[in-house]
């Protein structure tokens, strides 16, 4: 199974048809999110290793120059390599209280 990890979290096992967005939410990670469907770009951060792929989705929300800088839109991501490494945010992460549900 791929494993997301995110500076100073714990690494995430990740579902191989699970985008990373979804596996964030997973681990009560609160990500910057809007569209959903990879338009608006609004979740785009780096991918510091490991690679990532679309399926049929297209990243609409990134230039092919943001792309080629490393950026990807975890809510279409699908991981494609067994480990993934994004970048820190340039917004606080936060999380949401799992133990409370
Ligand atoms: S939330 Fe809009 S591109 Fe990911």
């Amino acid at each position: 199974m791929p494993w997301l990890q995110l500076p100073d979290h714990p690494a995430i096992e990740m579902q191989p048809d699970e985008t990373l967005l979804q596996a964030l939410h997973r681990a009560g990670i609160i990500w910057r999110e809007a569209c959903l469907n990879g338009v608006c770009g609004v979740c785009a951060c780096q991918l510091k290793s490991g690679s990532v792929h679309y399926a049929t989705r297209k990243p609409h929300g990134l230039t092919s120059q943001e792309q080629q800088q490393g950026q990807i839109l975890p809510c279409i991501a699908l991981p494609a390599s067994e480990q993934l490494l994004l970048g820190k945010p340039s917004y606080p992460v936060q999380h949401r209280d799992l133990n409370g549900l």
